[in-house]
Order: structure tokens, then sequence, then C-alpha cells
């Protein structure tokens, strides 16, 4: 998979995002182990450079579509790091990382008297999508351990201004969104739903200036 970023059709997704390696590094300054959550993988470009920036210390966790889990493993395990674990999901169609994440949080609590909290660091960079990622983001925030650091990534993306989903999207966006759905920033919407008016959640300044952002990060109390 990770020659993939190669590719020109992948040309998106195919450097590694750096605010996710910056925050990892300051993370491990405080917490030498820490464990790492990346929700949606793409073709694993920060995937691998999330694993470089480990070298093998703690863990880290990869929730995507199973083919991209299954792929992306293989390549890292290739590359020699085994601190590495797969969260897959199917491609039916509601299927996604929010349904394994509900599972992880409920696994959780269960082996640890209520207390799912288990990451140190998660950066999250899936569907964007507010059916999806609500939840996701209500799941996340409680596998976050306290003083643990959250990286929202497409902050500012929105399906009308991605020419790949309006060509491509099947069924087409019209039949899945409204108007509104489509010209909508989702992951702003769900941090100014979710995050934004959290007072456990501060918002770190990871270098943007309004009204460009296109990623937003926060560290939990504690
Ligand atoms: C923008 S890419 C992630 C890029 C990656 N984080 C990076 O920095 O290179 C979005 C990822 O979300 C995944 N994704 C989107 N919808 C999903 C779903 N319903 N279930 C599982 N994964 C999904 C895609 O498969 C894709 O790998």
């Amino acid at each position: 998979m990770l020659e993939k970023a190669q590719d020109p059709r992948y040309a998106t997704i195919s450097r590694p995002a750096p605010h996710a390696i910056d925050l990892l590094g300051k993370m491990m300054e405080e917490r030498p182990q820490p464990i790492v959550a990346e929700v949606g993988v793409g073709v694993g470009a920060t995937s691998a450079e999330l694993c470089r920036r480990l070298d093998g210390a703690g863990q880290i966790h990869f929730f995507d579509y199973g083919e991209r889990i299954t792929d992306l493993l293989a390549d890292l395990q290739g590359l020699g790091f085994s601190n590495i674990h797969g969260h897959a999901n199917s491609r039916r169609f509601l299927d996604s990382y929010a349904w394994t994440l509900g599972k992880l949080v409920l696994e959780r609590r269960a082996a640890n008297a209520g207390n799912a909290a288990m990451f140190d660091f998660i950066f999250f960079d899936g569907a964007h999508a507010y059916h999806h990622d609500a939840s996701s983001t209500v799941l996340l925030k409680e596998l976050l351990r306290p003083g643990g650091v959250l990286l929202m990534d497409d902050y500012d993306w929105s399906f009308a201004k991605s020419p790949t989903m309006r060509q491509n999207s099947n069924p087409p966006l019209e039949k899945l969104f409204t108007d509104e759905q489509i010209e909508t920033c989702h992951v702003k919407f769900i941090c100014d739903l979710f995050l934004d008016n959290d007072p456990a959640y501060q918002r770190l300044d990871i270098g943007y200036t309004p009204p460009h952002e296109h990623r937003r990060a926060y560290r939990k109390a504690g």
C-alpha cells in the first residue's frame, strides 16, 4: 500500500500530515511510550511516519476498511515495525470505524472498571462526514487519556469543495446529503458541537491563522 504514495491518483494523501508528526513528537517528550491511534489511514503516508517517529516505542492502532488495514500492516511489518494493531471494518454501505470504536469503548469499560481511556494521541482523519464522525468523536473523547491530544483533520473540508467526491460519489452526493450538508464543513460542525464547548478540552495552537485552518488540535484536561 505504501507505494501508492508515489501514484499521482493519491497525490492529496501522499505526504505525512506534519501536525500529526509534530504533536506525537511533543507527546513523546512527556510520555516516551505513548499509545497512538490513527483513524483513517489513506495510503499509509502518515501511518509510516508515525511508526518511524515511535521507533518501536509505545503502540499504534489503525482504523479503516479491512483491505487497507491488511495491506498497511503487511507493509509496516515489512519495514520492521511490530508495535502495530489493526482495527478493520467492512465496506457495507453504512459501516465504519464508528462501530469498531463503539465496541472498543465497551470492551475497555468492561476490562477497566468503566474507564475506557487508552490513547495518548489520536489523529482523526476518516470520512469527514457527520454520520460516521460525530459518534466517533464522542467515542474517541472517551478513549483519550487525561492529558492526551486529539488532532482533527480537514477542519475546513466540505463535500462541495471536493472535486473527487462530486465526481465519484456513488450514490451521488445529492442522494446522500441535503444541499446544506454538502456545503457544510462536517469536521468543523463536529468540533463546534462536541469539542469547542467542552471545558475538559483545551484548544492547542498548531500555527494556523484565521480564517485558514485545516486541522484543529485539543488537549484533554488531566
Ligand atoms: C483522507 S484519508 C486518511 C489519510 C491519512 N490519515 C494520511 O494522513 O495519509 C481517509 C481515510 O478514511 C477512510 N474511511 C473513509 N470512510 C470510511 C469508512 N466508512 N470506514 C472505514 N474507513 C473509512 C478511507 O478509507 C481513507 O483511508
